[in-house]
């Protein structure tokens, strides 16, 4: 696919801070932005709190990578890491609903306290646009669906509170300072990289390792609850296109990243064991709370003024998704390992000048 902005669209070489680079998501934008002849610096801001060293590894030599070890909760460090930036991709946040029930405290001061300085540190710096990683979790209560980016619900979580937090916080930036600011609503997103270790794994790298393992994997609840299951090359996609968009009107705005479709957790499991020839039957287990019975996106306003289009649909960003996993296992079984050889490296550093 290609992300080449048009002749117009964007100045030939921008530098681009992404913070949570060594994330899921954000190492997947990384490894786009790299390749992109009009940029010239792609900077990763990270403390590798559920990142790893492994999701950036490839991309460690690249002359235009720089790699800034930091916590988002330091101000300085957001300043440090926003210097002779022009875009901000704020992707950093600890991005689970129960790890938020279980400890509200950390997620506010990394989600809320973290993006508030990415924010402000973004408008010292003058940078020209930050797009930020919003969440469906917005919707909360709502119970209509498509969800539609101007009906929202109450809040069903901590981590739904931060990212609703998020998006005001932009609002009134974008009122009070000459920052531009897109929200990109991100649906259940999956692919390459998502991490399938640890308690608060998300179910698509779930399901995956237990079909690799030939282990049942546990469904939270009968099975029947839906999602808008998204390819990450959709949502890079849109990060890339609300980055350089040069439409006015397109900023300051949130909007849903999605596929656009429903598949309930039985129906995504069924195509699995179907691509990878497993007999596995999974374990239903007791709903989670905070979670929401049923999700799907209105995802014309993205279309309409971002040029959003979600190319991957759902089987062939599961069969690419599975594809990675099974070739990759190994990278994947090492994470947890390398993660606590890694513990106690503290200090900031830039890879290349270290
Ligand atoms: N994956 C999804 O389906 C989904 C859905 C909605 C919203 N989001 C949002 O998208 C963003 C990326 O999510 P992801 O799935 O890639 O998660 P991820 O956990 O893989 O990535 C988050 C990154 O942020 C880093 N980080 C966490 N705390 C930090 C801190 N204090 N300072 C610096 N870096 C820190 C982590 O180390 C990690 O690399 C998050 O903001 C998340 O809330 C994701």
């Amino acid at each position: 696919m290609s992300h080449q902005p048009t002749a117009n669209s964007q100045r030939p070489t921008a530098k681009i801070l992404v913070t949570g680079g060594a994330g899921f998501i954000g190492s997947n934008l990384v490894e786009t932005l790299l390749e992109m002849e009009s940029i010239s610096i792609v900077r990763v801001l990270d403390n590798l709190a559920t990142g790893h060293l492994n999701n950036i590894e490839s991309f460690r030599q690249h002359p235009k990578f720089e790699f800034l070890e930091g916590d988002i909760r330091d101000f300085d460090t957001c300043k440090r890491a926003c210097e002779g930036m022009d875009f901000v991709s704020h992707q950093a946040a600890l991005s689970s609903v129960p790890r938020s029930i279980k400890d509200p405290i950390t997620t506010n001061e990394v989600n809320i306290g973290g993006t508030l300085n990415m924010f402000l540190a973004a408008k010292e710096a003058r940078i020209k646009k930050l797009v930020y990683a919003a969440s469906s979790s917005t919707y909360g209560d709502s119970p209509y669906l498509p969800k539609r980016e101007d009906v929202t619900g109450k809040p069903l979580s901590p981590y739904a509170v931060t990212k609703l937090v998020s998006e005001l916080y932009a609002d009134v930036f974008a009122r009070l300072y000459e920052v531009d600011f897109i929200g990109l609503r991100y649906f259940n997103i999956f692919g390459p990289r998502q991490d399938p270790n640890g308690a608060y794994a998300a179910v698509i790298p779930l399901f995956m390792k237990a079909v690799l393992e030939n282990t049942p994997p546990t469904i939270n609840g009968d099975g029947n609850h839906s999602r808008d299951f998204t390819y990450v090359e959709n949502a890079v996609q849109a990060n890339i296109k609300a980055m350089f968009s040069k439409r006015k009107e397109a900023s300051n705005e949130v909007y849903n990243i999605a596929n656009g479709e429903q598949t309930t957790l039985l129906e995504l499991f069924n195509i699995l064991k179907e691509l990878s020839n497993s007999e596995l039957a999974p374990i239903f287990g007791p709903e989670r709370p905070g979670d929401v019975k049923h999700s799907l996106a209105d995802i014309s306003k993205a279309m309409n003024y971002l040029g959003y289009e979600p190319k991957v649909k759902i089987r062939e960003g599961l069969e690419k998704a599975f594809q990675w996993y099974k070739e990759n296992q190994t990278y994947i079984s090492t994470q947890a390992l390398r993660k606590t050889q890694h513990k106690g490296l503290q200090n900031l550093r830039l890879n290349n000048k270290t």
